[in-house]
This record gives C-alpha cells, structure tokens and sequence, in this order.
C-alpha cells in the first residue's frame, strides 16, 4: 500500500470518513553547495521520491489533533496557546507558531500523517514534516500557497521553535522542488532554476549508518567561523569574496579560519559551474565538481566523517560512478554519488558489500528521482484506487 493510501486509511479508522485534504511535502538530497545556504550563497538540491504524508479536516475550534503513525502517538495542542515542549510535536507546533507570528488566521484541523523520509539521516525529514504542515493549514485555511514564503516560515520554526540553526537549503527545496530536475537556489534572492539531470545518470543516495545530531556545535562553530571570515573581508556574507579577493588577501587570515573560507568561496563558483554543466548536459564536469566539493569538506571545512570518506572513495572506485560527495550537514549521515543509470544494480550491490566489508556497518542505498514540492494531493476515489 502506498504511503497516501495508508495514511488515508488510518484517517478513515480514526474519524470514521475520508479527510478533505491530503498533504505531501519531500526530504531532499543536495548535489553541490555544502555549508553555502548561510553564507547566503548558491545550492543545487533534488527533492527526493520520500515525504512527509498527513491527511487533514479542519475542526470548528482552535484545536490540532494530530496521530503520528511513525511514532503510535496522537498530540494535541491549541492554536491560541501553544507551549513549548519536547519530540515530533515540535514541528507541527512550531509551523503554526510561526504562521501566526506572520499574521496567518489559521483553522484548527485533525488528522493522520506518516513519513518515509528516513529520520536523522540528513535527508531533511524535518523540512519535509514542516513544509508539510505549512501546506496542512493551507488546505484548511485557505490561504494562499507562497512557496518560498512558507519555506522561510518553516526555517524561522525551526530556528526559533525547534532551536535548530539551519540555513534555507532544506525548507526551500521541500517546498519548491520540482519532478525530475535538480534546483539550483540563490539563497541570497531565493531565487530558483530548474535543471534536469544529465541524460543517462541517476542520483543514489548512500546511508553510512553513523549519525550526529545537528544541534551540534561543530554546525555552528562552522557558522562563526565563516562570519569571522566575512568580517575579515569587510562583507556580511561570504558570498561577496571572490576568489581574487581571497587570494589576494586570504594569507592574513589564521589556518583553520582561512580554509572554512576558501571552502565556502571555492564551493559557491564549483556549484554555478555545476549548473553550467548540466546545462550543456556534462555528466563528467558534473561528476567532477561533485568529487572536488568533497575533497573540499574533507580537508578544509573539515565537516567529514570516516565512514563518509570510506562510502565516497568506494563510490568512487565502482564502476558506473561520475561523482560522489558527502551531502548535508556532515559529521556521519548520508553520500550522493551521480551515475551511468545502466549501471546502478550493480553499482549499488559493489558499494554497499565494500562498505559492510570495510566497516562492518550496514549502508542503505537508495537510487532515487526528483519529485514535486509541497503539493495538495487530489483524492482518489475508492472505486478509482487500486
Ligand atoms: C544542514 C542545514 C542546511 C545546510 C546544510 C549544509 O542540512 O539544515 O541549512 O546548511 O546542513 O549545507
């Protein structure tokens, strides 16, 4: 059964009829453009075929009641007096907190949701759950779907609810991602470019099976670093140092504060060129910029683990590979290699056997397509579902 089927059914066991609404909002993967989204710079992220689900009714009061088939857990809160509190709840609240916050009249609604964006993997489940959430109330307030607003609702929920420092990468791409094509992101402008895959190559998606949590303070010592950067070089953001200026005048800086620059300034002109390529269709440049990019995170922003470079030079060192790279945060979670579609069977089976040989861990892997953003899901009707 499908994931909108099972949600839909599970809604149908608990309130007795169909929800008016059914949601879905994706996890993502990105391709190029690590640690650039808060230095206000360039990424080029998919929204993968895994989402958040929740089938909706508005109810006539202020009242969210919400059952997590994920988690067997139903919470409950009220729109007019939310309170903080701990765990998958947060999200939820959080969104509406922040709608409200933007002025948002929102309707209180019941409902059912479950997910299949692998949780902490650094596939941006919360993103999913957030966006799915915004696009929850949406369909029972009926307000108007900005796609790149709610992703900004949904970060400042994050950020200021959930107490998790993230840029805009995984908020925008869930809401804004589109089937079949990478989405190059000016973070700057959220301004948004729609590229298809080079022809011939999939995207597989590589799960080290080790984890650290984002709330971390490697993720913001990283921030601060790059802020002691921007202040070096006299901007706000280090978008704005190209690399004459930090040739030029990058040797000043001390060690580690200069190399979290020259990842960051380095990464944004490799994620245009990787743009560039996949208009020209270069499955080899793309392939390329995506090694150089975790060679970059590896030994300059320093934001690897050993079991990431274990997979990537794997992945590397399997036939069919064109490029593969950490993606996320980092400090454990997931790879993404880009490769000859004809060859993923093979390629998948080669990399996760190496990598349970090496490393005595379990890897999944995943050869996935872009999907959809954020979207209203229309209703199938029981005679038309299979
Ligand atoms: C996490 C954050 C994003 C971004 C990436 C690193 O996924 O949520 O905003 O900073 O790390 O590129």
């Amino acid at each position: 059964m499908s994931l909108q089927q099972q949600v839909v059914t599970e809604f149908e066991r608990q309130f007795g009829a169909p929800p008016s609404v059914v949601v879905r909002a994706p996890g993502r993967v990105n391709l190029i453009g690590e640690h650039t989204d808060y230095n206000e710079g360039f990424v080029m992220p998919m929204a993968i075929d895994r989402a958040t689900w929740i089938a909706v009714r508005p109810r006539s009061d202020q009242t969210v009641r919400l059952h997590s088939m994920d988690h067997d857990e139903t919470t409950e809160f009220q729109l007019d007096a939310l309170e903080r509190g701990k765990g998958w709840q947060e999200y939820p609240k959080g969104v509406a907190w922040a709608l409200r916050e933007k002025g948002y009249a929102l309707t209180g609604w019941e409902g059912t949701t479950i997910c299949d964006v692998p949780l902490g993997a650094g596939l941006s489940s919360s993103a999913s759950y957030e966006l799915a959430v915004a696009r929850a109330f949406a369909g029972v307030s009926g307000f108007s779907w900005d796609a790149p607003k709610m992703a900004l609702i949904s970060q400042q929920a994050e950020n200021q609810w959930v107490g998790v420092n993230c840029g805009i990468m995984d908020q925008m791409i869930s809401a804004v991602g589109e089937q079949d094509h990478a989405v190059l992101i000016d973070c700057r402008t959220l301004e948004t470019t729609s590229l298809p895959l080079p022809e011939g190559t999939s995207v597989v998606i590589l799960d080290t099976a080790t984890r650290r949590g984002l709330v971390d303070s490697a993720y913001n010592e990283r921030r601060r670093q790059c802020e002691e950067a921007s202040r070096y070089f006299g901007v706000r953001f280090l978008r704005d140092v190209t690399l004459e200026q930090f040739d030029a005048r990058g040797k000043q800086l001390d060690e580690v504060t200069r190399r979290r620059a020259r990842h960051v300034i380095t990464e944004n002109a490799r994620t245009r060129m990787a743009a560039e390529a996949m208009k020209r269709n270069d499955a080899l440049c793309l392939g390329e910029l995506m090694n150089l990019s975790h060679d970059s995170l590896r030994d300059h922003f320093e934001v690897t683990n050993h079991e990431l470079n274990v997979i990537v030079d794997l992945s590397r060192a399997t036939r069919g590979c064109l490029g593969a790279r950490m993606t996320g945060a980092g400090f454990g979670g997931c790879a993404v290699a880009l490769i000859e579609s004809v060859q993923a069977g093979d390629f998948v089976k080669g990399v996760v056997s190496a990598y349970r040989d090496e490393t005595g861990l379990n890897p999944a892997a995943y050869v996935c397509r872009a999907s959809e953003g954020a979207s209203e899901v229309k209703m199938v009707g029981p005679e038309e579902s299979d």
